[in-house]
């Protein structure tokens, strides 16, 4: 019997005046829980407080989530619905900096509206949005299963692979962008074995990451992020691959905190480290990564993690959510159009340059 596929992320209920469907992933992995999303606001909520998180997941919530902002102007004039979907653009942008699909994806959503300027009624206009959301949903679905069938020959037979974060099914659409590589060799026949970081604070690896793993029956050992080097310098780490939030043109790539880290220490034992992204995460404004925007999150994440307080009352915290690799540590950028290795300017614009136009 075949694995089963992971778990729709997200989905629609019915024609533009429908609403969306999320999995909760605040709650995983004790409960799968949809929340029901039939306003912006809800839908801004649930990125900021992380029930749909991942950049890929993040911008296709974020263009249902324009869709659901502008329902109540089907019945405006259209001057009116170009004003309201600036706001809500605007609002929906607001709610988490790193992440630049989101970004993409509202600025898909705008272009569309523009490409209809001349469109007197604010139905079809609505319409037209309902239409694109639908469309980067289709087509995130093929980008990361085109991730996978890239990526899938870099995982040799029996390789024992370590990732961080979640950058899987969840955390886009099917199969995500760096288990769609694992998922694609699994499919392949290939024996792998999986090592999870459990990625403090959040801890989307061990809650996320090892979900997935354990519903596709793919073999996986969890481990504290902080065990990583040990079990590379015990051989049991054959390659690493990890996602993407944000990719400067250089290649520097900003992904979940604890990320470099990884990377350094895969430098340090020669072992290959993989970034999985669709082109949509590449930021070709940005020369190198010291201009990717880092988020930063909540002290009570780390001082009260899920609830239990774990440090003093008084303590000064640092909580950035993500950080930035060198594109020198990065041994190749697996996209839905080929592996960018190594990794240069020239090769990212090579690769992407044309994708970056909505
Ligand atoms: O804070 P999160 O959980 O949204 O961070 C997610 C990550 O860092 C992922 O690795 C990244 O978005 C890639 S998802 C395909």
């Amino acid at each position: 019997m075949s694995p089963p596929n992971t778990s729709e992320t997200l989905r629609w209920v019915g024609d533009a005046e429908g609403y969306l469907v999320l999995i909760d992933q605040a709650r995983l992995p004790m409960e799968l829980v949809e929340l029901e999303c039939r306003d912006a606001q809800t839908v801004w909520e649930a990125i900021r407080e992380l029930k749909v998180r991942g950049a890929p997941a993040i911008g296709l919530a974020a263009a249902y989530g324009v869709c659901l902002g502008l329902q109540s102007m089907r019945d405006r004039d259209a001057a009116a619905f170009h004003a309201r979907l600036q706001d809500v653009t605007d609002f929906l942008a607001s709610s988490r900096p790193t992440a630049v699909n989101l970004f993409w994806a509202l600025e898909r959503m705008k272009t569309v509206v523009d490409r209809h300027r001349h469109e007197r009624s604010a139905a079809r206009l609505h319409d037209a949005l309902f239409t694109e959301a639908r469309f980067l949903h289709d087509e995130d679905r093929a980008t990361c299963h085109a991730i996978g069938r890239h990526g899938a020959d870099r995982l040799p037979d029996g390789a024992g692979v370590l990732t961080h974060c979640n950058a899987g099914g969840l955390a886009a659409s099917e199969y995500g962008t760096a288990l769609s590589v694992l998922f694609t060799a699994q499919d392949q026949g290939k024996r792998l074995h999986v090592f999870v970081d459990e990625t403090r604070p959040l801890l989307q690896g061990a809650r996320l990451t090892a979900w997935e793993l354990v519903r596709r029956r793919l073999p996986a050992t969890l481990i504290c992020d902080s065990m990583a080097a040990q079990v590379m310098r015990e051989g049991r780490v054959q390659v690493v691959i990890t996602g993407a939030d944000r990719i400067a043109a250089n290649g520097d790539t900003a992904n979940k905190i604890g990320t470099y880290s990884v990377a350094v220490l895969a430098h340090a034992h020669q072992i290959p480290f993989y970034v999985a992204a669709p082109c949509s995460t590449f930021d070709l404004s940005l020369a190198g990564g010291d201009g990717i925007p880092i988020e930063q999150r909540a002290p009570e994440e780390i001082t009260h993690g899920f609830g239990r307080q774990t440090a003093p009352d008084g303590i000064q915290v640092y909580n950035p959510a993500f950080d930035v690799t060198p594109a020198r540590y990065i041994t190749g950028i697996i996209t839905e159009r080929g592996v960018i290795a190594p990794v240069t300017a020239d090769n990212v614009a090579r690769l992407v340059a044309d994708r970056q136009a909505p």
